[in-house]
C-alpha cells in the first residue's frame, strides 16, 4: 500500500469497467479504515459504512442508481451514508462534508491499493436516496450519501492534475 504518495492523488480516475477478479477482504477493511480516518467536523464521525459484495444486491442498486451500472461488474459496492443527527451540534449539515471527506479518501485509498474505483452520487437526489435506501434497509435517520464501485480495472486512463491557474486566488479574490 501507498496511498501517501502524491502520484496516487493525480492517478486516482473514475473507472467504469471492471475484471471479474474479486477484492480480497482484507484490502476491504483498508478501505474502511481509510474511510473512518478521515476529518469531520468536531470529529463526530456521524457516518456508516454499507459493503456490499453480493451480486444480486449489486445488480438492484444498479436498477435504481441511472448512472451506476458499473456496480453490476465491481465486485464491491460501499455505500456511505451519513447520520445527521450525530453531526456537529448546531450545524447539522457538516456530515455531508464529513461524508465526501470520507468517500475521497476511500477512492484514495483504493488507488493506493491498486484498485479501481468510481464515486457514484446519491445525495442529494431525493429519488436516489430514497431507492438506495429501500434497497439496502437503511432506516429512516441514515441518508446513503454515495454508491462506491471497486474492483479491478478493465480500462486505463491517465493521472492528470486539472490544474487550473485561473481558479486561483491569491491573497484575495
Ligand atoms: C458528487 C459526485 C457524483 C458523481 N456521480 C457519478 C455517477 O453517478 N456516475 C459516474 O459514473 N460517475 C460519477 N462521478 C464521477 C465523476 O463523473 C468524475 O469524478 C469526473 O468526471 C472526473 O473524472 P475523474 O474522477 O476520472 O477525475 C461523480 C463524482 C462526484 C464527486
Amino acid at each position: 500500500m501507498d496511498v501517501l504518495r502524491i502520484d496516487n492523488l493525480f492517478a486516482r480516475r473514475s473507472i467504469r469497467a471492471f475484471t471479474a477478479e474479486p477484492v480480497d477482504p482484507s484490502q476491504v477493511e483498508v478501505l474502511l479504515q481509510a474511510a473512518m480516518a478521515a476529518p469531520s467536523a468536531g470529529n463526530r464521525k456521524p457516518w456508516h459504512f454499507v459493503v456490499v459484495t453480493d451480486a444480486r444486491m449489486r445488480e438492484a442498486l444498479v436498477q435504481v442508481h441511472p448512472h451506476a451500472k458499473m456496480a453490476a461488474e465491481s465486485p464491491v459496492a460501499i455505500v456511505p451514508c451519513g447520520e445527521p443527527s450525530l453531526s456537529f451540534p448546531g450545524h447539522p449539515d457538516y456530515w455531508i462534508q464529513d461524508l465526501a471527506a470520507a468517500t475521497e479518501n476511500v477512492l484514495l485509498a483504493a488507488t493506493g491499493l491498486g484498485l479501481a474505483s468510481v464515486w457514484c452520487g446519491v445525495h442529494p437526489v431525493p429519488e436516489r436516496v430514497e431507492a438506495v435506501r429501500r434497497v439496502l434497509g437503511i432506516p429512516g435517520n441514515v441518508t446513503p450519501f454515495a454508491l462506491i464501485a471497486i474492483g479491478h480495472a478493465a480500462e486505463h486512463k491517465e493521472p492528470r492534475t486539472q490544474y487550473d491557474a485561473l481558479r486561483v486566488h491569491r491573497e484575495r479574490w
